[in-house]
């Protein structure tokens, strides 16, 4: 008995052109095809003498099922998918089933995926080019994912700046998801973004509409629609939709010439290595920032905003900041030190970004259950002092000492700081903190005598 094979393959967005040579050798090897009638119709002419198995929308699994039981009779299956059959296509059920059902990828039975252009690739190239720079996909589908689960991906791609393909965005029954992802994208978003809507893209009833995502929701959207949004710096431009690749942070664009501080060929001087050089300039630039402020300035953690800052040298000061890491392996010492440091102002900040200041005095704080509090007649403090991750001591020039502490993502957890009475600190409590600081930071040590 000849050798069953399962070729799955990606047929592209539609028109014959943009289907890959090997898509169409697949379907010419096969002697079974299977698909959803729809997919089926767009290849009709390269099904003579096949035996063709339609499948309804809903019947997904059935398509594998049938593929597997055809390749065990020896025969070529091509189970095919419109775009890409791995991009929320056919290739991962398949595969699900196999390998549960004790196939590997030794067994007789070969199986091959045929990679095809997927929606967003061919619906960007006729709006443009949106997609030059990072990019992601979301399914708005809420058929088989958590609606929390794409709300977060939701929020995260548009925190992250990325140029987002909306798949699946609006069909007969969901035609509320579109218009909540908007409302996510615009969270972080300005409306004036540009939004391509490409439905049935390389089809014969294709419309391109370029809009703004303050308009995204109330656009001719349907089942076979793809929506790409536009990053912070994608433009609209003679009716094509750009991303710009960055070139223009490193050249100029008239003269072609290398912008003052950069280099043809190296890292950005805000790349990895550069940028915490950049927020050394930003705190000297702007003494009256706070290190928070440096922190939302650069949309980067403060506990990274402190790292640039431990690592200032004479040359590259940090403004009037100056910090030294606790070390980690000391970091339990630390409430033994802190609680002879006499009046400490404590920061706390809430997300939302209230804050409260409340003075106490270090000896008072207490850790229980591994949270640390205080509670007294004015308040309740309460620090849950197991996310408590890393600490720096910090000084203001000599106008404030203090201590950072903050959580496993590198967000502030607790700003403690020593309290000026008429002006002066108490020379024994900063004393003690000077002492601590040399014994529990990371600063190269004196030896002792
Ligand atoms: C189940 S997904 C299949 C994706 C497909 N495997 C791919 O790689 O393009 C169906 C979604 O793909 C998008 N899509 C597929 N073909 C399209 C086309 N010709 N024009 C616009 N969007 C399309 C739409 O968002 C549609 O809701």
């Amino acid at each position: 008995m000849k050798t069953g094979k399962i070729l799955l393959v990606g047929i592209g967005p539609g028109a014959h052109e943009h289907m890959t040579f090997r898509a169409k050798q697949a379907i010419a090897e096969a002697d079974v095809v299977i698909g959803y009638s729809t997919y089926i119709k767009l290849v009709t002419d390269l099904l003579e003498g096949k035996e063709v198995i339609r499948k309804g929308m809903t019947e997904e699994l059935d398509r594998s099922i049938e593929a597997y039981e055809h390749a065990k009779q020896g025969k070529v299956v091509a189970l095919i998918s419109s775009g890409d059959i791995g991009v929320y296509g056919m290739a991962g059920p398949t595969y699900e089933l196999l390998l549960e059902s004790g196939w590997t990828p030794d067994d007789p039975i070969q199986v091959e995926v045929v990679p095809g252009s997927t929606a967003l690739l061919s619906c960007a190239s006729l709006v443009g080019a949106p997609l030059t720079h990072d990019f992601c996909s979301i399914s708005l589908s809420d058929l088989l994912t958590p609606w929390p689960v794409i709300a977060r991906r939701l929020e995260s791609a548009a925190r992250g700046d990325f140029v987002v393909a909306l798949y699946n965005p609006k069909s007969g029954r969901r035609t509320q998801h579109i218009v909540e992802a908007q409302n996510i994208l615009l969270r972080h978003r300005s409306p004036d973004t540009p939004v391509a809507i490409v439905k049935s893209g390389y089809r014969s009833l294709q419309n391109i509409q370029l809009v703004t995502l303050a308009e995204m929701a109330e656009c001719d959207i349907g089942m076979l629609t793809t929506v790409l949004v536009g990053n912070s710096s994608t433009f609209v431009r003679a009716g094509l939709m750009v991303t710009p690749r960055g070139y223009a942070n490193k050249y100029d664009a008239m003269t072609g010439e290398t912008r003052a501080g950069e280099q043809a060929g190296r890292s950005l001087s805000m790349g990895l290595e550069g940028w915490k050089a950049c927020v050394r300039g930003y705190l000297r630039e702007t003494p009256k920032a706070t290190l928070q402020e440096a922190a939302s300035y650069f949309d980067r953690p403060l506990a990274e905003i402190l790292d640039a800052v431990t690592k200032a040298t004479a040359d590259d000061v940090a403004g009037v900041f100056s910090a030294q890491a606790v070390n980690t392996e000391q970091f339990d010492d630390l409430l033994a030190a802190l609680s002879n440091w006499g009046s400490l102002r404590a920061v706390v900040r809430s997300e939302g970004g209230a804050v409260a200041e409340l003075l106490i005095n270090g000896a008072d704080l207490q850790l229980k259950n591994g949270w640390l509090s205080i509670v007294n007649d004015h308040f309740h403090l309460h620090i849950d002092w197991r996310k408590a991750q890393q600490a720096w001591f910090v000084s203001r020039d000599d106008a404030a000492h203090g201590l950072q502490i903050v959580d496993a993502h590198g967000n502030n957890l607790l700003n403690l700081w020593l309290v000026a009475q008429t002006g002066s600190f108490d020379a024994d409590a900063l004393t003690r903190y000077q002492h601590d600081k040399s014994q529990l930071s990371n600063s190269p040590k004196p030896k002792q005598a």
